[in-house]
């Protein structure tokens, strides 16, 4: 075959591009045009032609160089136009079609209420704080008046970590750990203390071995029951609304005394309401602190007296909403804490 025939024969190649992919190209243009690619190296032979024949030789050499670099050219420009099309093709969106709705969270009936009171407790002047749901015997017992051989302990059968560590089955417990605190030379001290407690009973209807408690806690001087009535009724109408009265019934805790448990009109009241006719539901416990527990946190019973409550949001959520098991709050059923979006009041 002589040079010429070799030369055309490059040319066959060209149908080859036509239908390359990127990487096959790459692989001709080397072939063909690389330094060891075969046209290269027929140029290489040219100084071997007759000089008669090289010039006919070289420009045909040149013609087929430059055509296939062209085809490679256009053949990669069409790759590239086709790659870039089809990614817009891929990255398409349809702006019509309907958006992917993101399910709105809100907060728990529960904590929607702990809320509601914290922030009227807080327009009133009290401080707000949490303390801790582990809790030292010491601090849930001995220093609320309950020593180790008090029979009242047993009312609040307790999840014991060690003996002298348990988790908390009142938020009484951060009664002496605010008391031994105050300075009342800032001021007399007022505050609420919510948060989860914990006792041994077998979870029914009305009984969680979880749930919630707020404590309530004034000391200063010349505070009376009347204080602690005024501030539960205020707590009350805010949260049930106006005309529900309260009830004062004399009760026993070892941290208060006297004690009192509360009761609430479930049917509003007024001056031609006959006695008779009113439904009391009892909501939460009471009294004015004990001078023991007073002495024990280092507050001379002499020169202060204060009162502190103990009420719990479960049970206020189920009689303001008509909830008639406490297991539903803790349950985690969609259906259930869906029904309570908002408050109302
Ligand atoms: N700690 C009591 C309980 O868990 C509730 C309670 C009663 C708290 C009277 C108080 C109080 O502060 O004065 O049953």
């Amino acid at each position: 075959m002589d040079l010429i025939e070799k030369i055309e024969n490059v040319k066959n190649k060209i149908p080859e591009i036509q239908s390359a992919n990127l990487e096959e190209l790459e692989k001709i243009r080397s072939l063909v045009l690389g330094k060891k690619g075969e046209l290269t190296t027929l140029l290489r032979g040219l100084k071997e032609v007759d000089e008669k024949e090289r010039g006919k030789v070289g420009s045909l050499a040149n013609l087929v160089r430059t055509e296939i670099e062209e085809q490679i050219q256009v053949r990669t420009k069409a790759l590239q136009k086709e790659i870039i099309n089809q990614r817009l093709e891929n990255e398409k969106i349809d702006v019509t079609l309907p958006g992917t709705k993101h399910r709105l969270g809100h907060m728990h009936v529960l904590q929607q209420i702990q809320n509601e009171i914290e922030d009227l407790f807080i327009s009133q002047g009290y401080r707000v704080v949490y303390g801790n749901e582990i809790e030292s015997d010491e601090y849930n017992f001995e220093r609320m008046n309950l020593p180790k051989d008090h029979p009242a302990r047993d009312m609040q059968d307790t999840f014991y970590i060690d003996s002298e560590t348990l988790l908390r089955t009142q938020t009484s417990a951060m009664q002496a750990r605010i008391m031994e605190k105050h300075d009342f030379s800032k001021g007399p001290l007022k505050m609420i203390s919510p948060g989860l407690v914990y006792r041994r009973d077998d979870d029914d209807t009305s009984h969680s071995h979880q749930f919630h408690q707020i404590e309530g806690l004034v000391i200063d001087k010349n505070i009376t029951l009347a204080d602690l009535k005024g501030t539960l009724q205020m707590l009350i109408d805010s949260l049930f609304g106006q005309g529900h009265a309260i009830r004062l019934r004399p009760s026993y805790f070892p941290f208060t005394e006297p004690s009192i448990e509360v009761d609430v009109s479930w049917n509003k009241v007024d001056s031609s309401t006959e006695d008779s006719d009113i439904q009391w539901i009892e909501v939460l416990g009471a009294g004015m602190v004990h001078p023991k527990v007073l002495e024990m946190s280092g507050i001379d019973h002499n020169e202060y007296s204060g009162f502190a409550f103990g009420l719990g949001p479960d049970r206020f959520a189920m009689i303001k909403y008509e909830i008639d098991d406490i297991r539903n709050f803790y349950l985690n059923d969609l259906r259930f804490i869906e029904q309570f979006k908002q408050v109302k009041k």
